[in-house]
């Protein structure tokens, strides 16, 4: 008996997530279409894969790019659009899954569309939860819509955290690689180039992850993020330092139990768990041999030399605005890095910088975190053109 394929809008489809996603597609046997793919300006990628995948929409949302994209596109049945409206068009039209793979509180409009329309939507853009994830998840409950963790690390919670339980979670421990410099002397870390902060020793993923891997500031990001997808207080969420990455998350249980996952380092896995859920699907992931790896190690996060990762963590305990603050603080400074107009120990001096000079109260609206994520990148643009004066 033949399946009627699943479909997916895939929000971010030329990015690492959104190609891991499209290989999946590619070894489904036909258990999974692509309605819609979008991207920022990356014209010629978005074509291919529209034409490959025969997509119904491809979306641009650099709307310069819009006449390039649709001669690209001239001989297909693809619709296609530009612009940021399209892009929350394309989260809005039908499909059975929305994959939201952009970077950056660029994610957040769409990805809040997609919710909105009551999606099971697989969640990639941890940015948008860092800004609004009071909002996002109040409004995945009024609207009935699933949310599906794609970070491996919440993806790992996901799998292993017992609902009917959740009263019974003592702990959840946010596994991290110590990204490239987890060795590196701090005073080393003011000469890295980008170059090196985005070579990542196990994970292979877009520039702006691999700089917030190699900050640490990424797992501080996590753990915003854990805080807002799971039922657990701001202080029930800790980080442990693991090399190997092949366990990916862990949740102690009040008995002494620990649950953890573990698989190879690769996304695919997690975006499988989520695509297939809740069953599984085979993927052409490396299995994981135990006897090869032979040993795991864990330590504690070093929170001075990755300040990254204490600013993360202080800013959920504070709450209010400064999860938005750091996020749009930090989104400037590793755009900063990767340009080479500041170093990376900069970045965390800039977000610390932005935090303190940005006054601002809890956003009450979507519309109350755009005008505070606009104004903290003001600021630290400002921040940043102090630094490159002194
Ligand atoms: N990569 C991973 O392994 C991984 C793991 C866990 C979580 N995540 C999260 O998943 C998200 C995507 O990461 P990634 O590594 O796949 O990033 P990436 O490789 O940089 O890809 C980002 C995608 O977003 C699009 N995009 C960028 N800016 C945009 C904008 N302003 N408006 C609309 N689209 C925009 C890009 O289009 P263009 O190609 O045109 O620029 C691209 O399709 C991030 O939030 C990241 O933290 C990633």
């Amino acid at each position: 008996m033949s399946m009627t394929p699943r479909s997916l809008t895939i929000l971010g489809a030329t990015g690492s997530v959104g190609q891991s996603t499209l290989d999946l597609v590619r070894h489904s046997n036909g258990a999974f279409c692509v309605a819609a793919v979008t991207a920022n300006s990356s014209v010629k990628k978005l074509a291919a894969i529209a034409r490959e995948f025969n997509a119904r929409d491809a979306v641009i949302a650099d709307a310069s790019k819009y006449e390039a994209l649709k001669s690209a596109l001239a001989d297909t049945d693809t619709n296609v659009s530009a612009g940021p409206e399209a892009l929350v068009e394309a989260a809005q039209a039908p499909s059975d899954i929305v994959m939201a793979a952009i970077v950056g509180a660029a994610g957040l409009r769409p990805t809040m569309a997609a919710v909105r329309r009551g999606a099971t939507v697989a969640l990639a853009n941890k940015e948008c939860l860092v800004c609004a994830g009071d909002l996002l998840m109040e409004e995945v409950k009024r609207h009935g819509a699933t949310l599906l963790p794609v970070d491996s690390e919440h993806n790992a919670i996901f799998q292993v955290f017992e609902a009917e339980n959740a009263k019974s979670v003592s702990r959840l421990v946010l596994t991290a690689s110590g990204g490239p410099f987890r060795n590196t002397a701090t005073e080393e870390l003011f000469s890295v180039t980008p170059e090196q902060a985005v070579a990542h020793p196990n994970w292979d993923m877009g520039a702006k992850i691999s700089v917030d891997s190699a900050t640490m500031m990424n797992k501080g990001l996590e753990v915003i993020e854990a805080y807002y997808l799971f039922p657990v207080e701001k202080n029930q969420i800790d980080v442990v330092v693991h090399p190997q990455s092949v366990i990916h998350s862990m949740v102690d249980y009040v008995d002494g139990s620990t649950l953890a996952q573990l698989g190879s380092p690769d996304m695919r896995v997690p975006i499988a768990s989520c695509l297939a859920w809740p069953n599984r699907m085979h993927t052409p992931a490396e299995r994981l041999d135990l006897q090869k790896i032979a040993r795991l190690d864990f330590e504690a996060p070093d929170l001075v030399k990755f300040r990254c990762l204490k600013l993360a963590m202080d800013a959920l305990q504070v709450g209010g605005a400064a999860p938005v603050i750091l996020n749009a603080a930090n989104e400037i400074a590793v755009e900063a890095f990767l340009t080479k107009k500041i170093g990376f120990m900069d970045i965390a001096e800039t977000v610390e910088q932005s935090l303190t000079a940005c006054d601002m109260k809890a956003p009450q609206s979507l519309a109350n975190v755009f005008e505070q994520d606009n104004e903290a990148r003001r600021i630290t643009h400002d921040v940043i053109a102090r630094l490159r004066k002194s």
